[in-house]
């Protein structure tokens, strides 16, 4: 199932890696995260390499939205709410600074880049906006109430952001990749020493970043605690509305909306990775409802990482690591923290200060309530017993009936029904 982007944009391709190579960083995983940090490296002189085991953003940036947005749901008021008001304000600036290194770097690249307000609207509760406002004013953040939105759904009221921006990723992508030294379909297997073991050859390093998604390595850092993961679907749909804007449910469960030329892009059906959800059929019940007239041309499924606190894990990849990084747990929100990602980890590789490193630090606390949850369902899901079992760490696969995978609630490892590996953290086929 091809997403509009991969529909529409033609990214290079890339040699696989044939022998032993070394190079000062290694950026393990080609997504926009590592894509980004290695062009902010490359801008800086440093020699850097990508290593991708398949395509580069074939996966979740691929299967995106594309929507470059500060506003990740009513995030501020719970970050707030468990981090503090300075976590709150950091992920504030950091976020709003991404999308204005979007809009500097899109001035020169054909990518259907427009600038567009964004609105996370609340169906039911009143105080729940009221909250997310009190926590952005006291921000000094311009961020307006709205009480109608031009969608066929009735919110209670909204939150708007002025200037943020919608584009087509892979266009994006197609660009600044084609100078970059990638090598695709070169799997990385696990990390010895100063050393990255891929199937057939070795690459030594001095620093190197973990982008992968879910991070693979499992002996540091403790990622497998601190993330679960979550699938959302999209369908494109020519002849229904033109939005003018960006839309989205602030509730992990409600729809999204924004169009893509003469599309409508309608996303929701989410759910834990493993468990059941809405899907496709959610979006086309809504469909068939509100937009009788409308055909599908695309759909299209996609996966994310929630970490404990609403904000990302980037940074050294365990307390006191010198020479090793990660990026990791975007919240559904991967366009912006992506971009924060290469801004962070391009200072913290070239020992430069970063005034945002600290709030997404990966070591910060991890006492948070979700810390429970997550535990318990590891457990619960370690303990059925059932044959099909996930390489990672053995918990109990799912049969994911709409998309005709194996799925792990654990940490959503994902497999093809013959057993071949669709999602990390595990980092291999089922036996
Ligand atoms: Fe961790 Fe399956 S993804 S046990």
């Amino acid at each position: 199932m091809e997403s509009i982007w991969q529909k529409t944009a033609e990214l290079p391709t890339f040699p696989t890696l044939e022998k032993d190579i070394k190079t000062d960083v290694l950026i393990i995983g080609g997504g926009l995260a590592g894509i980004l940090t290695a062009y902010k490296l490359q801008e800086k002189g440093i020699n850097c390499i990508v290593v991708e085991k398949d395509r580069i953003c074939g996966k979740v940036t691929g299967s995106s939205t594309a929507k470059i947005t500060s506003q990740h749901g009513f995030c501020y008021s719970k970050i707030f709410k468990s981090n503090g008001f300075e976590s709150a304000k950091v992920y504030l600036h950091a976020n709003e600074q991404a999308v204005r290194e979007y809009e500097k770097l899109c001035k020169n690249i054909d990518c259907d880049f427009e600038k567009k307000n964004n609105f996370v609207y609340e169906l039911q509760n009143m105080q729940l906006i009221d909250d997310e406002l009190k926590a952005l004013w006291k921000m000094g953040f311009d961020a307006e109430f709205q009480d109608k939105l031009p969608l066929p759904i009735k919110p209670i009221g909204a939150i708007k952001f002025k200037n943020q921006a919608q584009f087509n990723v892979l266009k994006f992508i197609s660009n600044i990749a084609k100078d970059l030294k990638i090598y695709e379909k070169t799997f990385v297997k696990k990390l010895d020493g100063n050393s990255a073991i891929t199937e057939y050859n070795k690459i030594a390093f001095k620093k190197a970043i973990i982008a992968t998604h879910f991070p693979i390595i499992n002996n540091h850092g403790l990622f497998f605690m601190k993330m679960y993961q979550h699938r959302s679907y999209v369908i494109a749909l020519e002849n229904a509305q033109q939005v003018d804007g960006m839309y989205v449910d602030q509730a992990d469960s409600g729809l999204s909306f924004r169009n893509y030329e003469n599309l409508l892009l309608l996303g929701g059906g989410s759910h834990k990775t493993g468990k059941q959800g809405g899907n496709w059929q959610e979006l086309r019940d809504f469909k068939n409802l509100n937009y009788p007239e409308s055909t599908e041309v695309a759909c299209w499924a996609t996966q994310d990482c929630k970490t404990l606190d609403h904000i990302p894990y980037i940074g050294p990849y365990y307390k006191g690591a010198k020479n090793l990084f990660v990026a990791t747990g975007f919240n559904k929100w991967g366009m912006t923290n992506s971009m924060v990602s290469a801004m962070i980890l391009t200072d913290l590789i070239t020992e430069k200060e970063n005034p945002f490193a600290k709030a997404f630090d990966p070591s910060r606390s991890f006492l948070k309530p979700q810390l429970l949850v997550n535990g318990f369902e590891s457990i619960k899901n370690l303990l059925t017993p059932t044959p099909k079992r996930c390489p990672h760490l053995g918990c109990a696969l799912k049969w994911n009936k709409a998309e005709h995978s194996w799925d792990c609630p654990c940490h959503g490892s994902r497999f093809t029904e013959n057993g071949k590996l669709l999602e990390n953290p595990a980092n291999g086929d089922l036996k």
